[in-house]
């Protein structure tokens, strides 16, 4: 199996809030450092990749924030009349200004989501079909959280199923081979080490397995660096028993509830460790006001050290 960043497509998923849109840009700049020119696709309009990089404006092209890095943020009815202009030629013309086709296809079950993951497609083609657009090499797929995430990936198999003949379906099932090719893509799940994210890690595989998906790696993000040794606790807390002033006790407490809340992370992670197929990586909690560049730059070079060298699991 090719180690991730031999991969076309890659596709980060997990639980709201974990981390996603933060790790899919920093596994962009690090495909971007190595050369590879890398896109950074956005679902469901979140628009989080260009705010970090401080870009404003047009999100639903293809702009470039950094030296091979691009960003564009799907949106499936974009997605839909761009494929209709393509395919259908005048007859998709007439199609994608029609509002009633419009309201009538995007209340398909699973159109908006097979329009952006036809778009996700297209993007990682050689041959691009979108005129004049330059292939890319890497592909790095932002996904809604989680349940939308496996919806994603689902869906071409789906309507290839349903159907059956016709160019949805010969459509559908390429971009199903394509998403089922492992040498190509490959699916990343994030966690924060909690109970709940970990739980929604292992539901993910589930589902995924359901559909002969394997998740290829997990990134355990924000993970609080271990302060204190078990020796250095227990002095805190005879600490704490012989305080007597407020602000001598409030910082003691501090510090306890800091380790408590470290030592849980470090359990949820072993959970992820003890039960997972997939490698499972780490990255560190970033004490910043704000997830920038600089930060993203550092999440890159976290990543590099564990992505950069073969690995029993994930590497080739
Ligand atoms: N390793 C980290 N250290 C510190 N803050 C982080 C880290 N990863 C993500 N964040 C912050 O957590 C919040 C949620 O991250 P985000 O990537 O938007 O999550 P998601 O895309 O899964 O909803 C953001 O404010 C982001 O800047
Ligand atoms: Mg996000």
């Amino acid at each position: 199996m090719p180690g991730l960043l031999q991969r076309r497509l890659i596709f980060v998923t997990g639980k709201g809030g974990v981390g996603k849109s933060t790790v899919a840009t920093a596994l962009g700049l690090l495909a971007a450092r190595h050369g590879l020119r890398t896109i950074v696709a956005e679902l469901a309009s979140q628009q989080r990749v260009g705010q970090a990089f401080e870009h404003r404006g047009e999100h639903f092209r293809e702009l470039e924030i950094a030296p091979h890095l691009f960003t564009i943020s799907i949106d499936p009815e974009r997605a839909m009349e761009e494929y209709l202009r393509l395919k259908v030629g005048a007859v998709g013309h007439l199609l994608s200004s029609s509002r009633l086709f419009h309201a009538f296809a995007m209340a398909t079950p699973g159109m908006r989501e097979l329009c952006s993951v036809g778009k996700v497609w297209e993007l990682a083609q050689l041959e691009r079909r979108t005129s004049g657009a330059a292939p890319y090499d890497f592909v790095v797929v932002d996904a809604p959280a989680t349940g939308h995430g496996v919806g994603i990936l689902r869906t071409p198999r789906t309507f290839s199923e349903i159907a059956r003949v016709g160019p949805i379906a010969r459509q559908s099932s390429k971009i199903a081979a394509t998403i089922a090719d492992r040498e190509f893509t490959g699916i990343v799940a994030v966690a924060t080490p909690e109970e709940m994210a970990v739980n929604e890690t292992f539901a993910l595989r589930d589902a995924l397995a359901r559909d002969r998906l394997p998740l290829d790696l997990v990134i355990v993000n924000a993970l609080y660096p271990p302060r204190f040794d078990d020796e250095e606790v227990a002095r805190l807390g005879q600490a704490l028993a012989r305080a007597r002033s407020p602000l001598g006790r409030t910082a003691l407490r501090a510090a306890l509830s800091e380790h408590a809340r470290t030592a849980t992370q470090h359990e949820q992670r072993a959970r992820l460790n003890g039960a997972l197929d997939a490698e499972v990586i780490e990255l560190p909690y970033l004490f910043a006001d704000h997830v920038g560049r600089p930060e993203l730059e550092v999440l890159a070079d976290a990543l590099a050290r564990r992505l950069e060298q073969p690995s029993p699991s994930i590497g080739s």
